[in-house]
């Protein structure tokens, strides 16, 4: 969905093989210290939290409330499991979410909408993460999809509210080599 991701094929194979190369803790865009300001008020240590596809960030571990994540890649959410046992770790399609409605406060989307290889998963990703949400809840998207186009794709349920932040990248991306200084953060309430 964004050009600078086109010639990676999102399949949980090419996951597994990009992380087995780097075998490191990889962050996408923002840390949690990055991020702090906008997370403190919007969990406690009661909150249910969901990130979809979580990889190999550290940002759910850092987080205090009960965490769970999941991953489409198997492998990578085996050995995040046997790393860090503070999250429950769970195999799963982030478009297909097995978990009954209104079942967590907060549903983190962090580097994952771009890697989608069309419309059609990037709103069934919205569709699902707006059912699980609480009433209240919030969705949390830390993005560098073209802005109008992720907004019109939030669009495709109903938000309360919808505020746009833009912040500069503080860390890694797939490849390093590219310019690309800013990412898009999305606060959905539900
Ligand atoms: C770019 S990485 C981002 C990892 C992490 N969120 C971060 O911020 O560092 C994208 C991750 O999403 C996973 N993923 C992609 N599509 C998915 C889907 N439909 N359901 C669940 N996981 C998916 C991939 O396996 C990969 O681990």
């Amino acid at each position: 969905m964004n050009q600078s991701h086109s010639l990676f094929v999102n399949t949980p194979r090419n996951w597994s093989e990009y992380y087995g190369k780097i075998s490191v803790f990889r962050e996408y865009y923002l840390r949690v210290n990055d991020l702090s300001d906008i997370l403190k008020p919007m969990i406690t240590e009661q909150s249910e939290v969901l990130i979809l596809g979580c990889g190999t960030s550290l940002l759910g571990f850092e987080l205090s409330a009960n965490v769970t994540q999941i991953d489409f890649c198997k492998p990578v959410i085996d050995h995040m499991q046997l790393k860090e046992q503070k999250s429950e770790y769970l195999h799963m399609d982030a478009r297909a979410l097995r978990f009954p409605d209104c079942t967590f406060n907060l549903v983190l989307v962090k580097a994952l909408f771009e890697f989608q290889d069309d419309i059609q998963s990037i709103c069934q990703i919205i569709i699902e993460s707006h059912r699980v949400l609480t009433k209240n809840g919030i969705l949390l998207v830390i993005s560098q999809i073209n802005e109008e186009f992720m907004s019109d794709s939030l669009d495709i349920v109903k938000w309360q509210k919808v505020k746009t932040l833009r912040t500069p990248v503080n860390n890694c991306c797939q490849n390093g080599k590219e310019e690309r200084p800013d990412v898009q953060i999305f606060v959905c309430f539900k």
